[in-house]
C-alpha cells in the first residue's frame, strides 16, 4: 500500500487559484513517480470565502485543514474586498488558520541561481549565489497583541496595537532558527529594534539566554531593523539564517524576495503546530488574475516545501531541482523577463517543471 496524504487546498483570490493548479499539476506528477497519494480537499478561503458564506475563514474550513496532512494556499485580498474591515478582511482568514494550526514558525528561504542574477535589481555579482533563510514569528507580535482598537470621533479619533511577545514565544521561534542554521552555514542573525522597543530587548535578552544554554555552537549576532534592511540591499550574502518578529519579518523577507527580480519566487512553510501551511510569499496579485501572467514559481516551490515536511524528501528536492532547470533554460513569466529570455505563460511553466522535475527524478 503506498502512503497517502490528505492535503487542503485553499487557493483564495486572484492569481492564488491558477498557481495553485499549476503546483497541483507537479505534484501529481512527482507522487505518481515517487509512490506516494496525495488526496486534495478545495475550500474557500479569504475573499472567495467572504462571497460564498460572508466569513474569510469559516470553522468548518479551519477544521478540514486540522483533519488533513498539510495546507496549500494561494493568496488572499483584492479590491473587491478592500472597504471590509476588522475580522471581515480576507486577511484576517489567513491570520486566523495560521492561529488555529498553530503555525508560528514561518520559512522563508531564498535563493539566486547564477541564472537569475541578472533579473536582480542589485548589480549582478552582488547577489549571484545569495541563500538566506528567514525564520519569521508568525502567530505572535504587533499582528495579534491586544489591546488593539480604535475609538473616538474627529481629529480625537485614534486607533492603537499592541507588540507584544511573551519569553516561551521567543524561545520556541529561536530554537526553529538555531536548529535550521546548524542544518545550514551555522549563523543566526536575530533582527529587532532593541534601541527603542521593550518588546525587541526581552527579544533580544531571551534570544542571547536560549544561544548560551542550547546552541552556543551556532555564531549568532544582533541587527536593528533599520540596519537589517540596509544590510539586506549592501550585502545580503553575509546573511545565513534571518531570525525576526512577524512584522519585521514580513518587511525584511518581501525586500529578500525581491532580489532574485520577482516576489513571485519565494514560497513558505508556516510551521509549529500539528498541520502545516504551505503558502507563496506574494499575494493574489488581482491586475493580472487570469490573464495565464502569473509567476507559479512560489506556489510551486511552497509544495515542495510542503513535500520536504511530510518527509518525501527525493521528490522535494526534485521539484527544486526542476524550477531550477527552467529558470536556468531562460523561460520566465512576465514579472522575471529581460530581453534575451523566453516569455511563458502559467501553464506553459507549470508543464515545463512537471517536466524538468520528473527528469531530476
Ligand atoms: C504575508 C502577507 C500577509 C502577512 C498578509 C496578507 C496578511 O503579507 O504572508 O507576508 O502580512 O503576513
Ligand atoms: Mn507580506
Amino acid at each position: 500500500m503506498s502512503k497517502t496524504y490528505n492535503i487542503t487546498l485553499l487557493p483564495g483570490d486572484g492569481i492564488g487559484p491558477e498557481v495553485i493548479t499549476e503546483s497541483v499539476k507537479v505534484l501529481d506528477a512527482v507522487a505518481e513517480k515517487a509512490g506516494f497519494e496525495l488526496k486534495y480537499t478545495t475550500c474557500n478561503a479569504g475573499g472567495a470565502a467572504i462571497d460564498a458564506h460572508n466569513d474569510p475563514m469559516p470553522d468548518s474550513v479551519v477544521e478540514t485543514c486540522k483533519a488533513s496532512n498539510a495546507v496549500l494556499l494561494g493568496a488572499v485580498g483584492g479590491p473587491k474586498w478592500d472597504a471590509l474591515t476588522g475580522a471581515m478582511r480576507p486577511e484576517s482568514g489567513l491570520l486566523k488558520i495560521r492561529k488555529e494550526l498553530g503555525a508560528f514558525a514561518n520559512l522563508r528561504p531564498v535563493t539566486v541561481p547564477e541564472s537569475l542574477a541578472e533579473n536582480s535589481p542589485l548589480r549582478p555579482e552582488t547577489v549571484a549565489g545569495l541563500d538566506l533563510f528567514t525564520v519569521r514569528e508568525l502567530t505572535g507580535g504587533i499582528y495579534f497583541g491586544e489591546p488593539r482598537g480604535t475609538e473616538g470621533e474627529g481629529d480625537d479619533r485614534k486607533s492603537w496595537n499592541t507588540m507584544v511577545y511573551s519569553v516561551g514565544e521567543i524561545k520556541r521561534v529561536a530554537r526553529v532558527a538555531f536548529e535550521w542554521a546548524r542544518k545550514r552555514r551555522n549563523k543566526v542573525t536575530s533582527v529587532d529594534k532593541a534601541n527603542v522597543l521593550d518588546v525587541s530587548r526581552l527579544w533580544r535578552d531571551t534570544v542571547i539566554e536560549l544561544h548560551q544554554a542550547e546552541y552556543s555552537d551556532v555564531e549568532l549576532d544582533h541587527l536593528y531593523i533599520d540596519n537589517a534592511a540596509m544590510q539586506m540591499v549592501i550585502n545580503p550574502r553575509q546573511f545565513d539564517v534571518i531570525l525576526t518578529g512577524n512584522i519585521f519579518g514580513d518587511i525584511l523577507s518581501d525586500t529578500s524576495a525581491t532580489l532574485g527580480g520577482s516576489l513571485g519566487l519565494l514560497p513558505s512553510a508556516s510551521v509549529g503546530g500539528p498541520v502545516g501551511i504551505f503558502e507563496p510569499v506574494h499575494g493574489s496579485a488581482p491586475d493580472i488574475a487570469g490573464q495565464g501572467k502569473a509567476n507559479p514559481f512560489a506556489m510551486i516551490l511552497s509544495a515542495g516545501m510542503m513535500l520536504d515536511t511530510l518527509g518525501e524528501d527525493a521528490a522535494a528536492n526534485a521539484i527544486r531541482a526542476g524550477v531550477k532547470q527552467v529558470l536556468d533554460d531562460g523561460y520566465r513569466s512576465g514579472d522575471l523577463w529581460r530581453e534575451g529570455n523566453k516569455l511563458a505563460s502559467t501553464t506553459e511553466l507549470g508543464d515545463l517543471v512537471k517536466t524538468a522535475t520528473l527528469a531530476a527524478m
